[in-house]
């Protein structure tokens, strides 16, 4: 039996596309936290509607509960987030510059920097970050996803930094090894969670696969 612990999943922001995501996750068999611009005790009266099962948290607290960290918040307060406490974790943007709902912002204007190189350079240097489900409505993440060897799939696409091998020590530089990733960083493991709001009932929705990247027929999706 395996003991590999799955990871938890932190989710700033419970608007459209946070919520979506965390319904997929919690269907999935994942720890869903999510942290939104109110109180943990504001976002769990939400979120017993909205995700089920979902742990509502303070923004602040987030990092430390979760291990892989989306960010689902408007564009334009992405720096709000305690963007430190995001070392050494794996973090996912799904965010878009969008005008019509962020306003033009000029740092996000430069049309040859995609956004995500900007939030990349604001994070510490060991996060890791993986651009991906920006490219889909909210809508089309829960109704897209189709089981394994479905002919149907959806194709999901994913871009992500990878750690930068150090260079060869003088003990190791007449080895062809690569360097190896560091272990990814297990900020839940052993502890507690007191400031966690956990809502009351479990989702009683059928499990559901997870957009995965490895899946094959493309269309296009909505970007918000
Ligand atoms: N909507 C889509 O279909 C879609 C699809 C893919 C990607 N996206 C992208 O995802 C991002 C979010 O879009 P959305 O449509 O989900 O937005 P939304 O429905 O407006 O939800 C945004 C959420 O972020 C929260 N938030 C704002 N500032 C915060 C902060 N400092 N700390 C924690 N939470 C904060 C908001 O909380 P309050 O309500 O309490 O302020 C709200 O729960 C955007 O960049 C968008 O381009 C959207």
């Amino acid at each position: 039996m395996s003991t590999t612990r799955r990871p938890v999943i932190g989710i700033f922001g419970a608007g459209k596309s946070g919520v979506a995501i965390a319904r997929l996750a919690l269907d999935a068999g994942y720890t869903v936290r999510i942290a939104s611009s109110g109180n943990a005790d504001d976002t769990d009266q939400l979120l017993r509607f909205v995700a089920p099962g979902a742990e509502a948290v303070d923004t602040r607290d987030l990092p430390a509960l979760a291990d892989v960290l989306v960010l689902a918040v408007p564009l334009r307060r992405f720096r709000e987030l305690p963007l430190h406490g995001l070392a050494g974790h794996i973090v996912i943007d799904v965010m878009n510059h969008w005008p019509p709902i962020d306003g033009l912002l000029p740092e996000f204007a430069d049309a040859g920097r995609p956004s995500s190189t900007v939030v990349r350079d604001a994070l510490p240097s060991t996060a890791r970050l993986v651009k991906t489900l920006n490219h889909l409505g909210y809508h089309q993440m829960e109704d897209l996803p189709r089981p394994p060897a479905d002919p149907d799939r959806a194709a999901l696409a994913i871009a992500g930094t990878t750690p930068t091998p150090s260079p060869p020590s003088p003990a190791s530089s007449t080895t062809s090894a690569s360097t190896p990733s560091p272990p990814a960083r297990s900020p839940t493991a052993g502890r507690s969670s007191p400031k966690v709001r956990s809502s009351a009932s479990t989702s009683t929705r059928a499990p559901c696969a997870a957009p995965s990247g490895s899946t094959t027929a493309g269309r296009p999706g909505s970007v918000r």
